[in-house]
């Protein structure tokens, strides 16, 4: 621990060296406030014991420099009798503690023991926040397609507001991600993100998780229970699965929606909610509409903002990336060190359709490292039924010949599928696309007009 102490006064400095060198800390005096201040600049100190008083510049200047550059440092005042005052106003400046002079040894000692055990707890909690933004930050949520760079920007801008969002999408796509992104990048960070799956909880369990209820609402109901709106107070609430959300709860949400009040079951009185709501689904809700499982209403209420989060198959410049991501995961977590996956292995992933999205390839990439004995990851390894599923994806499947089929939008979409594939598995370099498709550099260049793949 380094301690920097700045007073004019020299014995005071080297009383305070004596008290604390034992400790093994190591202590710097300087008796002139700019030569305190120079020294922070060049150095980091753990406490900073500055006099108020001082020929040149006030303890209140260290203090506020400190604030400013390095406010993760505590500083402890010095004070004498006659300016206690001020040491309290500097303690609403955000000073950590003042002693008097002339102090007593034990004290100081106490004094900056604790500010010391402060500046760590500050520190530590700096850390795990960093940690947190980064895991919910775009760091966490990869993709270097366009149309994920488009949600990135979208995220972005939207993050800030209070609008609702829907986010749509396969399962598997990222949608918790992209709702935590959001809460994370917006002013309601500090506040809590609650999330809840609206599939997973019977219907009348999920009211009362929503809303909560009083001690005496319905039979079982001995205590208080304060609802997840009121939980995600001042925060993002993520409403997971909404598309199986109930009739009639959907009602009442869209009721939240528009007043931003909430009634506890049993209640009589409704209170004011700070909430922003997020919602997600994999359903597609105009069907859901159309079939009378979803409100009208509640879809344009809650429609204010999308984000269509694409599939996987969409997206394949995406899965080298996502495969090395998870690979370097896996490796972390496995306490393995291997390097890559064999260019089959690549091939497959490539042209595998991924029903299950994202997490399908975690999965996928997390049994391979389990199992993989060797540097590589091996084809060999995939489990059977996804082998099984692979090749039957290849062939042709007639069950595709139905009313409105055309042979034409159905050749171009493979061809589409295909250029787009190669262009990513080369890196976007169209030589060596046309050379892999067996094409020349021009069909290729019309083809990549005609299917609109310049980005
Ligand atoms: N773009 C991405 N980059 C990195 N990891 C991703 C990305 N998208 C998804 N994942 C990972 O895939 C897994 C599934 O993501 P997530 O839970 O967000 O999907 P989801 O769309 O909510 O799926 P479901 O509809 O099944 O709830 C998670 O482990 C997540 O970390
Ligand atoms: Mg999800």
């Amino acid at each position: 621990m380094r301690i920097l102490v700045v007073d004019d006064e020299k014995n005071i400095g080297e009383v305070i060296r004596l008290l604390f060198s034992h400790d093994g800390f190591e202590v710097e005096t300087c008796l002139t406030g700019r030569e305190g201040l120079a020294k922070m600049e060049k150095g980091l100190y753990d406490v900073v014991i500055s006099d108020i008083r001082l020929p040149d510049i006030t303890g209140i200047e260290i203090l506020r420099w400190v604030q400013e550059h390095t406010p993760e440092i505590p500083v402890v005042l010095i004070t004498a009798y006659a300016s206690t005052s001020q040491a309290i106003e500097a303690m609403k400046i955000g000073a950590e503690d003042y002693i008097i002079k002339p102090f007593d040894i034990n004290e100081l000692r106490v004094v900056v023991s604790k500010a010391y055990e402060k500046r760590k707890l500050r520190i530590e909690n700096l850390r795990l926040r960093k940690e947190l933004e980064e895991s919910h930050g775009f760091s966490n949520l990869l993709g270097r397609c366009k149309p994920m760079q488009r949600v990135f920007v979208f995220i972005d801008k939207i993050a800030p507001t209070d609008s609702t969002v829907l986010i749509t999408g396969e399962s598997g796509t990222g949608k918790d991600l992209v709702a935590q992104a959001i809460h994370y990048r917006s002013h309601r960070k500090e506040n809590p993100f609650v999330s809840i799956n609206c599939a997973s909880i019977p219907e009348n369990l999920l009211e009362s998780e929503l809303f909560g209820y009083k001690r005496g609402a319905f039979t079982g109901a001995v205590a208080d229970k304060v609802g997840l709106f009121q939980e995600a107070s001042g925060g993002t609430l993520f409403l997971d699965e909404i598309g199986e959300m109930p009739l009639s709860l959907q009602a009442k949400i869209l009721r939240v929606l528009q007043d931003k009040k909430v009634r506890r079951l049993g209640e009589n009185t409704e209170k004011n909610v700070d909430v922003r709501v997020v919602a997600a689904t994999n359903h597609n809700l105009g069907a859901r509409i159309e079939a009378g499982l979803f409100r009208e209403d509640l879809y344009y209420r809650l429609n204010v903002l999308q984000i269509d989060l694409p599939p996987l198959r969409h997206r394949p410049e995406d899965i080298p990336l996502l495969f090395n991501h998870f690979l370097e995961l896996q490796n972390r977590k496995q306490n393995k060190n291997i390097s890559g996956a064999e260019p089959k292995l690549m091939e497959i992933f490539y042209n595998y359709r991924w029903p299950g999205n994202v997490r399908q390839m975690e999965h996928i990439v997390e049994r391979l490292v389990v199992l993989s004995e060797g540097d590589q990851l091996t084809t060999d390894l995939l489990p059977p039924d996804f082998l099984r599923e692979y090749g039957r994806q290849e062939s042709f499947q007639p069950g595709l010949l139905k009313e409105g089929f055309s042979l034409t939008d159905y050749l171009d979409g493979l061809t589409r599928e295909i250029i787009l594939k190669a262009l990513a598995q080369s890196g976007n370099n169209r030589r060596e696309t046309a050379r892999s498709l067996g094409l020349s550099y021009r069909s290729l260049r019309y083809y990549i007009e005609k299917y609109g793949l310049r980005e």
